[in-house]
């Protein structure tokens, strides 16, 4: 077998996320700009390239895919690569296969997702006000969302709502977003907004809602107990000790988590991302397309990439002007 990922400041490399899209259905504020432009469709890796890509990873100790986009479920045969890697959760070699998705395509999709062995799916959704998600999302429904939702938890997977944490927009639903999720038996986790992308007039650091302060929140009403525990991600959780219930906090901007870190970033076009906070990246695709027949090149592609990664991020919004700021879009590496 092949020597696992280990890169410079001796962290392993078991979690690949790939963005299998740029493309989303939605147009959240905080992510995208409204007029965004998307590759072309002869820009990306195709289904196969996308299993060849993934296979070596695996073939190379990544125990944890996440299936990310713009929004995974848009990219035409996605299933199929799905179906493709459930391969590897039967010979054992991958722990989990799993997605980051809006929501808006679940409910047809739920099933299909569950067969191919997803058992768990995060969703991300940050108000539970149907005219402040059309407003956030610009293009998007919230009950056709909440359908998804159904459809997942009926299909069998375990859910987890994902909410970007946003001062004066979803700071007053902290109490309802928790405790829909605890009727609803799904998790939550919150999240710092970060400064990636361009994305016009809205200004980031307005709605920047440090989870500190959303922690002091929840304990005005609740008990909170720290829990040691880690998802393989970039959670911490806490407990609400009057439910049980556990709620992630994801936060980048605070508490950074870098030195824990064990994952790295596939794009749709096939460039290696060793840091979501962070501009350097790799071209893959030349490994894997000069060399249809064997995967050494590749292998050699992704240690040099992995060799390369840095210490951790650069987020700062105190310095918005010179450098705290990343200038791709989230969607171009799918969080
Ligand atoms: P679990 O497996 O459920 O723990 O999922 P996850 O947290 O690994 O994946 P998810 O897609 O739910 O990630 C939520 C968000 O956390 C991402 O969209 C990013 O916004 C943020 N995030 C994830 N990984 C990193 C990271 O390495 N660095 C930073 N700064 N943020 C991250
Ligand atoms: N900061 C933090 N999270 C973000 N997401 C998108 N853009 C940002 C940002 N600037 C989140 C989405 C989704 C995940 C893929 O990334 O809400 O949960
Ligand atoms: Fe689409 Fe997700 Fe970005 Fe919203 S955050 S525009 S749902 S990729």
């Amino acid at each position: 077998t092949l020597p696992p990922l280990i890169d410079p400041f001796a962290r392993a490399i078991t979690y690949l996320r790939i963005s299998v899209t740029d493309r989303c259905d939605f147009r959240c504020v905080y992510c995208m700009s409204e007029d965004m432009k998307f590759l072309p469709k002869k820009e990306l890796l195709t289904l196969e390239e996308l299993d060849r890509m993934c296979s070596a990873f695996i073939n190379l100790g990544v125990e944890k895919l996440r299936i990310t986009g713009g929004e995974p479920l848009v990219r035409r045969g996605i299933m199929t690569f799905f179906d493709a890697m459930s391969r590897h959760l039967d010979s054992g070699a991958l722990k989990e296969l799993t997605l980051t998705t809006n929501g808006s395509q679940l409910a047809r999709f739920a099933d299909d997702l569950y067969a191919a062995g997803v058992r768990r799916v995060n969703i991300s959704l940050d108000t539970l006000d149907d005219q402040k998600f059309a407003d956030i999302t610009r293009w998007g429904r919230l009950p056709q969302v909440i359908k998804g939702i159904d459809a997942a938890q009926k299909a069998g997977m375990r859910v987890k709502i994902n909410a970007v944490a946003l001062k004066g927009f979803n700071d007053v639903e902290l109490f309802d977003m928790v405790e829909w999720c605890n009727e609803r038996d799904m998790d939550i986790t919150f999240i710092e907004v970060m400064p990636m992308g361009d994305i016009g007039n809205e200004d980031r650091l307005d709605q920047y809602w440090p989870l500190t302060d959303l922690r002091a929140q929840l304990g005005e009403r609740y008990q909170i107990t720290d829990l040691a525990e880690r998802s393989g991600g970039p959670a911490r959780y806490i407990r609400l000790e009057e439910t049980g219930q556990k709620v992630g906090l994801i936060t980048p901007m605070t508490h950074n988590f870098c030195e824990s870190c064990n994952r790295v970033r596939l794009t749709c076009t096939g460039e290696i991302y060793t840091c979501l906070g962070q501009e350097g990246w790799q071209d893959l695709r030349p490994a894997l397309r000069n060399n249809p027949d064997h995967e050494e090149p590749l292998y050699e592609a992704i240690r040099a990439a992995i060799g390369l990664k840095p210490k951790g991020h650069d987020f700062d919004y105190s310095r918005q002007e010179v450098g705290g700021k990343m200038s791709r879009h989230m969607s171009h590496t799918g969080g």
